[in-house]
């Protein structure tokens, strides 16, 4: 096991009931004056906009609002957000929805408070060195932006997606009532667990020896989702199912299971151009581009895949055919996606053959390797995304 510092100081309100926990906690942590920040209407719909809102009114706490955050969060919408929270001399931001509410949260956070163009941080031009508090009321299990340091953001301009971390980023709160993703389209669902699963796979997949309590939790939130995916989807009111998979979500991606240890990356690297370039669901695009990512680089370096076989998957073991009991784990992965509604090929999510070199070309971005598993050259990154045409 590597050496790390692991800083999580999020605090969480779990269950049912607990978004009228808000404004006290927004209190706790010192805000005033609130931004809230929401996405394209779910929370109107749903009515949490409406117990939210009256919950902050009936505090006594002043806020402002922008609606409008789009899946894949754009970089204008932050800009707007930025000039907002500095008129209005905002002291606490409120994200209301899932990861790309959270994400644009995040930057308006960081933007608020520095002289230069917030774009700086996701270019790596400049370091976040402060930013303003946030709190979460999560609408969405997937991304876990919640309890993360990460935030992604589409540059509008360039239609790039890029991605930058502090842990002056971790929200001071996040609400997590799983009540509130019973309304998710199946879709979103499925999306979110695809999602939750491929955050530990970045971490799993390593070659870090000597991880043992990582690689357990890891494979202990796999096995989770695998048994209470299908349970929503099948049944979208399951508020057991829900709760389980809403906190395997956090846990997937706070970092808690990928401490001491090299993470790879690679999947969620190449899936971010198919979502820059066709605005395709985060989570969907995983679903196309993981399995396949497993395909090639379990020929290349197939140790953890035995593991990843046996014990997520219950394939039995059989020393004289490896490779046919890595192969097994990895189809039984993609029939657990086509189970649950994700797609498999570039046809279905609407990517095209003719942009794979660009896309290429933009995610290393000049470096020669992507990931760390395996060290994917420009031509592995290729051979991944033609094998999904
Ligand atoms: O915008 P609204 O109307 O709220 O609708 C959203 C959106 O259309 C809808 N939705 C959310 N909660 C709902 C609901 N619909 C009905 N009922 C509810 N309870 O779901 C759609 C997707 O929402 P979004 O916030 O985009 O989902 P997700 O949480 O999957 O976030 C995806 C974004 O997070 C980034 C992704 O790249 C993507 O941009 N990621 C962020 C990470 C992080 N900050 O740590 C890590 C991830 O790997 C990921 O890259
Ligand atoms: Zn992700």
């Amino acid at each position: 096991m590597d050496n790390f510092a692991f800083y999580s100081p999020t605090y969480f309100d779990f269950g049912k009931d607990t978004e009228y926990h808000v404004a006290e906690l927004i209190q706790k942590y010192g805000g005033t004056k609130v931004l809230l920040h929401y996405g394209g209407g779910s929370i109107k719909k749903s009515g949490l906009y409406d117990r939210v809102t009256d919950t902050l009114k009936k505090a006594g706490l002043a806020f402002c609002e922008l609606g409008g955050v789009k899946p894949n969060p754009r970089s204008g919408l932050v800009r707007e957000g930025i000039r907002l929270c500095q008129q209005e001399n905002v002291d606490f931001i409120l994200a209301v929805g899932g990861g790309s509410t959270i994400d644009s949260a995040k930057a308006i956070a960081a933007g608020s408070l520095y002289d230069g163009d917030f774009m700086d941080f996701y270019r790596g031009k400049a370091k976040i060195q402060k930013a303003l508090p946030i709190g979460t009321i999560l609408t969405i299990a997937a991304a876990g932006s919640e309890g993360s340091p990460n935030t992604v953001i589409t540059d509008e301009e360039t239609m790039v997606k890029k991605g930058t971390k502090s842990d002056l980023l971790r929200p001071k709160f996040s609400i997590l009532n799983p009540a509130l993703t019973c309304t998710l389209p199946p879709y979103q669902t499925a999306a979110g667990a695809t999602d939750i699963m491929i955050h530990v796979c970045e971490r799993y997949f390593s070659n870090t020896e000597e991880v043992e309590i990582t690689d357990r939790l890891c494979e202990a939130i796999l096995k989770t989702i695998i048994y209470e995916a299908p349970r929503v989807i099948e049944n979208p009111e399951h508020y057991e199912a829900r709760a389980n998979i809403m906190w395997a979500g956090m846990l997937a991606h706070n970092n808690v299971c990928g401490v001491g240890r090299v993470q790879d990356w690679a999947s969620h690297h190449i899936e971010h151009e198919l979502s820059a370039l066709y605005d395709v669901n985060h989570g969907a695009g995983l679903a196309v581009i993981a399995p396949l990512w497993m395909r090639y680089v379990s020929k290349m370096n197939p140790h953890k895949f035995i593991l990843f076989a046996t014990r997520v998957w219950d394939v039995p073991m059989d020393e004289s055919h490896p490779e046919d009991v890595i192969l097994k784990g990895i189809e039984a992965f993609e029939a657990f996606l086509k189970k649950i509604g994700m797609p498999s090929s570039f046809a279905e999510i609407g990517a095209r053959e003719e942009d794979i070199e660009k896309m290429t070309d933009k995610l290393l971005n000049g470096r020669e390797t992507e990931g760390n598993y395996v060290k994917l050259t420009r031509d592995d990154v290729i051979a991944i995304y033609r094998s999904a045409l």
